[in-house]
């Protein structure tokens, strides 16, 4: 079985997405990773990530990156969000990411546009989703518990600007899939968060065995 989780930077799709791999004993890719590996890539070899063909020659980066540490920043998110508006990055990344979706005994997947372009025919969909306010305060929580300095402003600026590449893009942008449900984790525990997103998948599943 296939299960999508999408939704914009900070949401908490991240944090569900592992939930659910933990209760349904499937494996997950965070999808995000390899487009921060791309904006790292760019970034150390001194390309421009706004120039295709420099976003592009980036995409051949070694599994190995995936586990760097900086690929966590904000700032890796940002040219993370500025390289994945290439076609032909995008394109590059895909197989990766279908391979890893259609292995046997099934995965999950978390990302902007799994429910829509990678696995449209995903057995569950779930569009995870948070106000600006309660995202950018997520993001401040974690800078200080990390020894940061955060400016909230700054923190809510990065957040829109992300938000409105990735949602308007040409190729493949963040929005909602058919079929899938919203969970908006604004005003939810972790907990209850992923109690509603094990409630949706189930009852997700359920329908589609029902035909
Ligand atoms: O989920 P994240 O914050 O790690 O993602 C970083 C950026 O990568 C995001 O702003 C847009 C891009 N991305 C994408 O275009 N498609 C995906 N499936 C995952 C991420």
């Amino acid at each position: 079985m296939i299960i999508a989780v999408d939704g914009p930077a900070a949401s908490g799709k991240g944090t569900i997405a592992k939930a659910l791999g933990r209760h349904y004993g499937l494996p997950v890719l965070d999808t995000g990773l390899l487009y921060r590996a791309v904006g790292l890539a760019v970034l150390k070899t001194g390309g421009d990530p706004d120039h295709e063909a420099d976003a592009l020659a980036a995409c051949t980066f070694k599994d190995a990156v995936l586990t760097e540490p900086a690929l966590r920043s904000e700032a890796v998110g940002s040219l993370a969000s500025r390289v994945s508006i290439h076609q032909s990055v995008r394109q590059a990344l895909i197989k990766r990411q279908r391979d890893f979706a259609t292995q046997p005994g099934g995965a999950i997947l978390d990302g902007r546009d799994i429910a829509t372009v990678i696995a449209p025919d995903a057995d569950a969909k779930i569009f995870v989703t948070a106000s600006v306010h309660v995202r950018a305060q997520r993001r401040y929580q974690d800078a200080l518990s990390h020894g940061g300095h955060p400016d909230m402003d700054s923190l809510i600026a990065d957040i829109q600007a992300r938000d409105t590449r990735d949602m308007s893009r040409d190729h493949a942008p963040l929005r909602v899939a058919d079929g899938a449900d919203l969970l908006d984790t604004s005003n939810l525990t972790i907990d209850a968060a992923v109690q509603q997103a094990i409630a949706m998948v189930d009852a997700q599943l359920e329908r589609r065995r029902k035909g």
